[in-house]
């Protein structure tokens, strides 16, 4: 067995103590990653029963399951580093009583080939605590069939400033106790910082939960935050065909990403509205004349997202695809 990189190494360790998104198997509200791909299930018209889902970095497999237990003619493989975790998914699996899910132990970096082809990679939350996220991407998508799709969370930089910050303010107190999380944790609670954004769950019913947040968000031993641009670079070294942002989160609102100005009303989920934040006629020309890369910038710089999820798609992927604000939003690499 190859063994794990130091940093891979740190990561694992703190997820033992504090896995996520929770230690209890007793969750409600963990539906985010169920109701993205119903989105992407209407606005693409492209149905998810009947397909192979991969998910790297399945953590304690909240989210996943929810996604099982709804895509019941679907088979799914959830893979993760920590044992921990893996034995609260497994604990999941059969309080659910669910067939279509099996969880393994693998670690990323050390390559998935091995897993097989799917039609669908999903890796929310993980890129951003490899060791390497870009040679991680390289690896999920060799994962990927002809016409694969895959959908990342990554942090972002631009909204993920106070966040760091606090981070910094911890990490400076704990001075020679770095690795210590309860200390950690504690320094949190005392100075007012358990105050989460948007894509942690927010519904917490104890402290153990509560901790595993903290920790995820405050005292993680490794993370890299990314603005479009850095996103931009990350997918310029995949073998994808392009990406698109398919969304983002700012402050504790989510939003479908779009960066045309009349953007589409049909569902009833908040959109990044350009024509509202620039409101002068003389602005919105300016806009209208960018780049779609520069239009991306401007959204980045005025909505500062600390999160961003992305849809990754092969070339037969995307000629299948019909959902137009994909396609309008969408950046060929290739
Ligand atoms: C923030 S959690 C996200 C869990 C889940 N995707 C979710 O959204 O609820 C990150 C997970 O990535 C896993 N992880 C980190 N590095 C990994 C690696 N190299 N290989 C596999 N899993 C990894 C961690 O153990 C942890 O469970």
């Amino acid at each position: 067995m190859t063994k794990d990189d130091p940093i891979t190494q740190k990561v694992k360790n703190m997820y033992k103590k504090y896995p996520y998104p929770s230690p209890s198997t007793d969750v409600s509200q963990t539906n985010e990653l169920l109701n993205l791909l119903r989105i992407f299930e209407i606005e693409s018209k492209i149905k998810l029963e009947n397909k192979s889902i991969f998910d790297a970095g399945s953590g304690t497999g909240h989210r996943i399951t929810n996604v099982a237990q709804h895509f019941k003619k679907s088979s799914f493989l959830g893979i993760d580093i920590s044992d921990k975790s893996l034995s609260i998914a497994n604990k999941l699996k059969k309080l659910k009583k669910l067939q279509n899910i099996e969880f393994q132990k693998y670690n990323i970096m050390n390559g998935v080939k091995t897993l097989g082809k799917f039609d669908l990679v999903l890796c929310m939350g993980v890129l951003h605590h490899l060791s390497n996220p870009s040679n991680g991407l390289q690896m999920l998508t060799k994962t990927l069939k002809d016409d694969g799709i895959i959908f990342l969370y990554l942090y972002g930089k631009l909204g993920g400033h106070k966040r760091m910050v606090n981070k910094e303010i911890i990490s400076i107190l704990l001075d020679k106790e770095k690795l210590n999380y309860d200390l950690g944790i504690k320094l949190a609670r005392d100075l007012g910082l358990n105050k989460f954004d948007y894509g942690w769950n927010l519904n917490f019913k104890n402290k153990k939960e509560e901790d595993a947040l903290i920790v995820d968000s405050l005292l993680h031993a490794n993370e890299f935050l990314y603005d479009c641009n850095d996103i931009d670079n990350l997918f310029k070294k995949s073998n994808l065909y392009g990406y698109a942002i398919f969304g983002i989160t700012a402050g504790t609102e989510g939003y479908l990403f779009d960066a045309s100005i009349t953007t589409d009303k049909k569902l009833s989920i908040p959109q990044t509205n350009i024509a509202e934040k620039l409101k002068t006629k003389r602005s919105l020309s300016c806009y209208k004349l960018l780049n779609l890369k520069d239009k991306l910038r401007i959204i980045d710089l005025i909505y500062e997202p600390n999160g961003y999820t992305i849809i990754g798609l092969t070339k037969y992927a995307y000629d299948k695809l019909s959902n137009k604000r994909i396609k309008r939003n969408f950046i060929k690499i290739k």
